[in-house]
């Protein structure tokens, strides 16, 4: 969502006439308008694009591999495009407001046109193996160094947060398919990399212990997925183990067979509802944890080693208007922007303080960012 946390700040309205392709796509904002002849409170009614359709061919971007920019910042934005389903094509048309021009900048075609910049942009044709080998494998790498990483989803209801973290789910747990989202992939490469290592460094007796808990929050409230009947957990700080929460079951796992029945377990038990917007809306924010603990022996000492990942698949930004909540969906909704809110401002205010100001960071205004502060937020 561009248009609520731009990195960088809208400069000159860039001309989208750069290919072929994006010129297309530019020429069908002007088209519109100058058909709403500039009736402010109509500009964003896509509605008004339903007729005329012409296909608009989307550009492909390739994103670039290299695990080491993940390795020299500490915080990155990737913004991923998903393609027009079939109902908005039905009912809205082709056309988008959103053009990509390279495989770091987006344009908003709105009035003014503006110019973001992210690290990267993974367009509409990006395959779910793709942004795997561009975001994930990375992560894996930083945590088994015993660097903590932390992946949040966050985004309109409807936009593939639940697709790019989870997608299909083998129910055996043994093949992934195209649609296999990022976790189950991150645990696939895990394994593999665990046993290449510890062949690699049998001399060392090198082993690594791998744990997981997955949990979600709803209406401010955590649940165990993978125990339901243990609700309202609370989370507690201490000065050994840092923050976390009491009582949530963590579970041994040692192939993506194991990770994969906790996931289908886990996925089961969230909160899901049909809205206006998304007929499979996550209504909670989920976090799937891995501890990755490897121990060696060398010149007669054991090491140690940790490293957390946190995979965090938040439920949908929505208004009401588009999503047509009422009753529990609403109130959900409610509690779903009250937190995304929070999770903003913290954010916000840790720029502020990496900058040198002085501010009260408000962690504990909601459960996630509570949940989350033990993260390395401060580098941000
Ligand atoms: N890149 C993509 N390619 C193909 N289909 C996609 C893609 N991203 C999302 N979809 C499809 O779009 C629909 C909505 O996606 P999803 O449920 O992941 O949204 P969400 O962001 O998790 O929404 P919510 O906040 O409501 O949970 C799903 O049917 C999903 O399969
Ligand atoms: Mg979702």
């Amino acid at each position: 969502d561009p248009g609520r946390n731009p990195r960088s700040a809208p400069g000159t309205p860039k001309s989208l006439a750069g290919t072929p392709r994006a010129c297309a796509a530019a020429s069908g904002v002007r088209d519109r308008s100058s058909s709403i002849g500039g009736a402010a409170k109509r500009v964003f009614d896509l509605r008004d694009l339903a007729a005329a359709e012409v296909p608009v061919e989307v550009p492909h971007f390739e994103l670039d591999e290299d695990p080491a920019f993940w390795m020299d910042r500490n915080v990155q934005v990737l913004v991923r495009l998903r393609p027009i389903s079939a109902a908005e094509s039905t009912a809205y048309g082709q056309k988008r407001c959103l053009i990509q021009d390279s495989s770091k900048t987006l344009s908003w075609t709105g009035h003014p046109e503006t110019m973001f910049t992210f690290d990267h942009v993974a367009c509409e044709t990006i395959s779910q193996e793709k942004l795997f080998r561009v975001v994930g494998l990375p992560m894996v790498e930083n945590c088994m160094s015993g660097y903590n990483g932390c992946l949040f989803a966050y985004g309109q209801t409807g936009s593939g947060k639940t697709y790019t973290m989870m997608g299909e789910l083998s129910k055996d747990g043994n093949e992934l398919s195209n649609d296999s989202g990022l976790t189950p992939r991150i645990f696939e490469y895990l394994f593999a990399r665990i046993k290449e290592e510890e062949e690699r460094r049998r001399e060392d007796k090198l082993k690594y212990i791998c744990k997981c808990s997955f949990l979600e929050i709803y209406n401010e409230q955590i649940t165990d997925l993978l125990e339901p009947s243990s609700t309202n957990l609370q989370i507690r700080e201490d000065i050994k183990k840092g923050v976390y929460v009491e009582n949530l079951m963590e579970c041994y796992v040692s192939s993506v067979k194991d990770v994969m029945l906790l996931l289908l377990q886990g996925v089961a038990n969230r909160k899901m509802a049909a809205t206006n917007m998304n007929s499979e809306s996550s209504r909670s924010h989920s976090v799937f944890t891995c501890v990755i603990e490897s121990h060696w022996e060398r010149d007669s000492m054991t090491h140690l080693r940790f490293g957390r990942l946190n995979l965090v698949d938040l439920a949908g930004s929505e208004r009401q208007k588009s999503s047509g909540a009422e009753g529990d969906r609403l109130k959900e909704a409610a509690n779903i922007n009250r937190s995304l809110s929070t999770l903003g401002l913290v954010i916000m205010t840790l720029v502020d303080v990496a900058n040198g100001k002085s501010r009260h960071v408000p962690y504990r205004d909601s459960r996630l960012t509570f949940l989350l502060q033990g993260f390395p937020w401060r580098k941000l």
